[in-house]
């Protein structure tokens, strides 16, 4: 891809002026364009590059661990891991409105990487992910968007930076995977799909305990799993479990029990704006029903989630 890899060569050099022997602080999320971002700024400044990884707990299983993984083993690059999950864990505690968990998650994020940014010391760039559909979006109040978005985006502008850097502003999408790929970031990590802020918390419908967070980080993972391995994980756009806060009478064995049900969630899409209900094979879902029943406690029921958008939104909350 010699175009691509000619764009980050320019990139990374422009970077490299820009900062100069000055510092620079990224926020890492373990999504697509920060850490593509991030990437292309330590190529170009080194160890001059602080990540903050603020792991709020919300987190899917093992997604932590992976992005720890890449970015200090693979890439050596000076990585802080925030292990806040109690923090936000009790912030949140019998909370059950989704946009106040959304207000919630935003500004204790903004609190934890204040605090460590704090403790990196004198720190004159911040990195961006921010793609060109963003650049479009921000300042558009479309109707297809009502929820509020706590993205990494949104950070405070007064911990006194010079500047910023955003070394995707002109990639859409699929440019900045090719840049992945061009800079060795591994696959996996490149087409992840996308993933709310505000995490697994407006996933579980309701108040969030740990005992709910472990119980959909099961789920959530069984259902990947076994949708990478039926090959649709490139053709369905956005696909997961939801918690929902209803329990139903079930049997099992000769017993009775009563437990949560889980609502799987999968669609295709373009733009996130509008989205199908994907046409997942009835096979596929059989298995997963049949492995989260078997596999994960306390749930006893599975529904598919056979809603296109709209009228429905793409998450539950
Ligand atoms: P909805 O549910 O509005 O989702 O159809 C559209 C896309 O936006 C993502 N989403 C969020 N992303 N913070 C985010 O960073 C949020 O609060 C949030 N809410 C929804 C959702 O995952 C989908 O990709």
């Amino acid at each position: 891809d010699w175009q691509m890899s000619s764009f980050t060569a320019r990139a990374i050099a422009e970077i490299r002026e820009k900062v100069g022997d000055k510092r620079v602080l990224c926020a890492l999320s373990g999504g697509v364009d920060s850490s593509v971002a991030a990437v292309m700024v330590h190529k170009a400044v080194g160890k001059q590059l602080t990540c903050i990884f603020v792991d709020h707990g919300l987190l899917r299983k093992n997604e932590g661990d992976e992005v720890e993984q890449v970015f200090r083993e693979q890439f050596d690059i000076n990585l802080i891991r925030v292990d806040a999950k109690d923090r936000f864990l009790n912030k949140l505690k019998g909370v059950s409105d989704p946009e106040r968990k959304r207000k919630i998650i935003g500004e204790e994020f903004i609190r934890v990487f204040e605090e460590e940014a704090k403790k990196v010391g004198q720190v004159e760039y911040l990195v961006q992910g921010t793609i060109y559909p963003d650049v479009i979006e921000s300042g558009a109040g479309s109707a297809a968007n009502i929820k509020s978005h706590h993205n990494v985006g949104g950070l405070p502008k007064d911990i006194g930076f010079k500047g910023l850097i955003e070394p995707l502003r002109d990639l859409f999408k699929d440019e900045v995977r090719r840049a992945g790929i061009e800079l060795g970031i591994p696959e996996f990590l490149v087409w992840r799909q996308p993933f709310p802020g505000p995490g697994l918390a407006i996933r579980i419908i309701g108040d969030i305990t740990e005992d709910k967070l472990a119980i959909l980080k099961d789920a959530d993972a069984i259902f990947r799993q076994e949708v990478a391995d039926a090959g649709l994980d490139r053709s369905i756009n956005q696909y997961f479990a939801v918690l929902t806060n209803m329990r139903s009478v079930g049997v099992m064995g000769d017993e009775r029990t009563y437990d949560y049900t889980v609502a799987l969630r999968g669609v295709t899409t373009t733009d996130f704006m509008t989205a199908d209900w994907a046409k997942i094979p009835y096979e596929v879902l059989g298995k997963i029903s049949s492995r989260i029943i078997n596999e994960v406690p306390h749930v006893n029921r599975i529904v598919y989630d056979i809603t296109s958008k709209p009228p429905a939104t793409i998450e539950w909350e």
